[in-house]
Formats: structure tokens, sequence, C-alpha cells
């Protein structure tokens, strides 16, 4: 009877997290969408409790040490730490993935078809966790974000890998042989370390997205390892969901997986010498604000500044004045601006942004020409025309937004420092920009200040 209520239960929890995935496709429907993760994984979560109602007192261990870490956490950690956060969720997810089949191998011993399951589960598992760890320490800046390389080490990687996998396929045709189980473990690990170090601070994003998915197939496996079927369908949904997600963000940057993991991209150039003997003008908030008063369109182009300014408030403040003047205002997102995906929509959201007032790049591009004024507001490499125009530039062919098309650029940053991708932006040195220097929540306010004043002028 429990058991059927159990199947029941998963049915519909596993609807729920396709449908929170459907509707977390969409700004309109994402809080819709988290609210029917979050009671999938609760039913779950119920479900599993209801059927195995024993060792009660290890889960509710185990459930408080979880709130106690992952409830501040939550709390504490700032939206622009959010990727790496997610790379700590991730490592935790694959190391409990890895530490369940384990257990699972030295309790029953399986064989066949389960042992395959276990062993897959168990590599993905380990490297998961460490692969996670190191892009976590990349983001968090501990560990150097620079691509760490050395001769043949894509040999050596796939020696090390080849050699996991073969001691895999041995404990599958023989179980018993327990004294390979442990070497199995630490080779995987050690595969997750080196497979991450050679890949730069750059394409981290990427390779969480693809890491959640590792992550997600573990998880599958182990669905079929303890023949847990709500395993198998959440585990498949997040190692598709974060396939897909890492083909998405690659193509948004115009890179092939082969690049992102092999190329030894995001290595800051030495460009000082660049910047210093080329010209470009800057503004003041007054001017700045003087320019927009006289706009009829504009449009604002967010991009990871924003984030880390905490901006999104003012800018809403700036959309709401500009559009009592009867300006038309329009916000212009890139799929990869920011460090995560949906980043500018998850901060304009907070600010009760419209959500028809967001336009995706492939949207508003064509627009760009008509636009009086494009306000670059803390983005920068996805508004580098060198995607375009140069072919030696490492993020040459990524889609760009065509903010150098607009009659009148205005672009608020702190400095001439590079973006994310280390290369310096052609748009900040053309006839029509406006360097605006200053933090971009004091810009704006500042610009705020200036706009009132002008009206009553
Ligand atoms: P970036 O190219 O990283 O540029 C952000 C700019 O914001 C910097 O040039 C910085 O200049 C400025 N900035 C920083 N703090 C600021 C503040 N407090 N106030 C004002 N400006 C500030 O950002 P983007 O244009 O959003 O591009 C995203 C980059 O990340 C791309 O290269 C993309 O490929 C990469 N990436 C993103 C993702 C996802 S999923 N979003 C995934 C992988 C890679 P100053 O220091 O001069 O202020």
């Amino acid at each position: 009877m429990i058991a059927s209520i159990t199947n029941y239960v998963y049915i519909l929890s596993g609807a729920l997290f396709i449908l929170s995935l459907k509707w977390m496709n969409s700004p309109v429907t994402a809080r819709r969408g988290v609210i029917a993760g979050e009671i999938g994984m609760l039913l779950a979560i119920s479900g599993t409790l209801i059927n195995h109602h024993h060792n009660w007192e290890w889960i509710l261990t185990a459930f408080f040490i979880g709130s106690a870490v992952g409830v501040p956490i939550a709390y504490l950690m700032p939206m622009t730490a959010v990727p790496q956060r997610t790379a700590l969720s991730h490592a935790c997810g694959a190391l409990a993935a890895a530490l369940v089949g384990t257990a699972e191998y030295y309790q029953h011993q399986p064989h066949g078809f389960v042992m395959v399951a276990l062993v897959l589960e168990t590599l993905l598992g380990y490297l998961t966790f460490t692969g996670s760890l190191m892009a976590m320490g990349k983001l968090q800046e501990v560990l150097p974000q620079r691509p760490l390389t050395y001769r043949n080490q894509n040999l050596t990687n796939f020696f090390l890998f080849a050699l996991a996998a073969g001691i895999g396929v041995r404990l599958i045709f023989v179980p018993s042989d327990a004294y390979l189980f442990p070497i199995f473990a630490v080779l995987s690990l050690v595969f997750g370390v080196l497979l991450i170090i050679p890949i730069g601070g750059a394409d981290m994003p990427t390779v969480i997205a693809l890491l959640n998915s590792y992550a997600g197939l573990s998880a599958c496996a182990m669905g079929f390892a303890l023949d847990n079927h709500l395993l198998v369908i959440a585990g498949a949904l997040d190692g598709s969901s974060g396939l897909i997600l890492s083909i998405i963000m690659c193509k948004a940057m115009n890179r092939s997986f082969t690049n992102v993991l092999f190329g030894a991209f995001g290595q800051v150039q030495p460009q000082a010498a660049k910047q210093e003997q080329r010209h470009y003008r800057s503004a003041s908030a007054e001017e700045a604000a003087a320019i927009l008063d006289a706009a009829a369109s504009v449009f604002i182009i967010p991009g990871y500044g924003l984030a880390v300014a905490q901006a999104q408030h003012k800018i809403r403040e700036l959309f709401d004045s500009l559009t009592r003047r009867g300006v038309d205002v329009k916000f212009a997102i890139h799929p990869v601006a920011g460090r995560m995906p949906g980043h500018m929509n998850v901060l304009l959201a907070e600010a009760e942004i419209p959500y028809d007032r967001l336009y995706e790049m492939d949207d508003i591009n064509g627009e760009f020409p008509q636009c009086d004024v494009a306000l670059v507001i803390g983005a920068n490499d996805v508004t580098n025309p060198a995607a375009r125009n140069d072919k030696s530039s490492p993020i040459y062919g990524m889609p760009i937004l065509d903010v150098d098309k607009a009659r009148t650029v205005m672009v608020i940053k702190r400095s001439m420092n590079p973006g994310f991708a280390g290369i310096d932006n052609d748009l900040y040195y053309m006839e029509k920009t406006l360097m605006l220097f200053g933090d971009a929540k004091a810009f704006v306010a500042e610009i705020l200040r200036e706009l009132p004043a002008r009206a009553a002028a």
C-alpha cells in the first residue's frame, strides 16, 4: 500500500519537475517554475521518507546539518557569487551520489546492469565533485583563473580517464575485485581536477553547466543502481537540461565544446600599451542627462557591472523617469551578459522592470540603427564589435548586441579596463561613444539627480 502511494507521489513530483523546467523558460512564468520545482522536491523527499521509515535519527541529523549549511549560504551569498555557489551545490550533489554508490558497492557488491550503473554513478560523481570544486575555486579566485597548461596535457588526461574507465569495466565484469575500487575512485577524483585546470575562468560558467549535467547523469545512474524511478527521471532531466544549457551558452559565445574544454581560452592579454595610445571621449552625468532627455528612444544594455554595482533599482528609477518623459525605453539582453544564464533577467525582474520591455538579442539587434541612445551599463564583451570584425580576437564570431549601430552610445563603467575575456573594446573609441566613468549605481543616481533639474529648467 505504502509503496504504491510512494509511486503516485513520485509520478506527481516527476510531472512537477518537467513543468518546472518548462515554466522556467520564460521570465513571465519563471517564479511559478521555481515553486513547482520546490513542491516537486518536497513531495519526492516526503514520498521517500514514507517508504523508508527507518533510520530517522540519521535522516534528521543530515537534514539539520544540511539546512544549517545551506540556508545561510542561500541568504548570505551575493548575486554575483551565484555561479560559484552553483558549483558548490554540484560538488555536494555529486559527492553524495558517489558516496551512495560506494556504500552500495561495499554493502551489496551488485552484478550485471546494476554494477554498470554503479560504476557510471561513482565515476561521474567523483570527477564532478573535484571538477566542481576546481571551478568554484577559479570563480572565487582562490585558484588562478588563467588556464593551467603543460605539455601533453590532453594525452595525460585521456590516459588517466582511459585507466579509470578500464578499471571500471573490470569491476563490472569482476565485482569481487574489491581492491580495485579505491583506485578507481581516486583516479576519478584526480581526473576531475585535471579536466578543469586547463580551462580559463571565462569558460567556467559553461563548464559549470556541463558539470551540472554530469551530476545529473550520476544521479540518474544512481536511480538505476537503487531501483528508484524518480531519481532516474530527475537525474535525466538534470543531465539533459545541463547539457542543453551548456550548448546554448557555447552557441551564444560562438564556441565549440572542444574549444571550451581544451581551448585554454580566457587568458588576459596585455593591452595597457594599446589603451594608452587610443583616444576616447568622456562625459559628465549632467551631459548624459541632457542627451537622454533629448532622446526619443533609449536602449539600455545591462552587463556584469550592473550586477557588481547592484544598480538594478536605480535603473528602474531611470526607466520610470525616462518613460514619464515619453522616451521609448527598451532593455537589450545578451544571452551571456553577466556571469550566469539569465543573470540580467533575474536582476531586472528583481527591480520589477516590465517583462515586455526586455528584448532578446536577436529581436532587438535590427532596431539599433533607429535607436537614439544606447546606454551600456556595466557591459563590455557582449558589445565588442571585434567579435564581428577582428578575426584575431578571441571572441571573434561571438554574436554581440549591435550597440555600435546606435546613433549615440554612452557607456557607464569605472575605467577603461577590459571585461571578462580580457580584451579591449573598439566601441569605446568610436566618435559617437561617450564614456561615463563611475560605479553604475552611483552614476545612474547622478543622472537621475540631473534629469528633474533639466525638466524644471
Ligand atoms: P564583461 O565583459 O565581464 O564586462 C563587465 C564590465 O563591467 C567590465 O568591463 C567592468 O569595467 C564593468 N564593471 C564592473 N564593475 C562595475 C561597477 N561597479 N560599475 C560599473 N561598471 C562595472 O561583462 P558582459 O559584457 O556582461 O559580458 C559577460 C562576459 O562573461 C562575456 O565575456 C561572456 O562570454 C562571459 N561569460 C558569461 C557567461 C554567462 S552565462 N553569463 C558564461 C560564460 C562566460 P570596469 O572595471 O572598468 O568598471
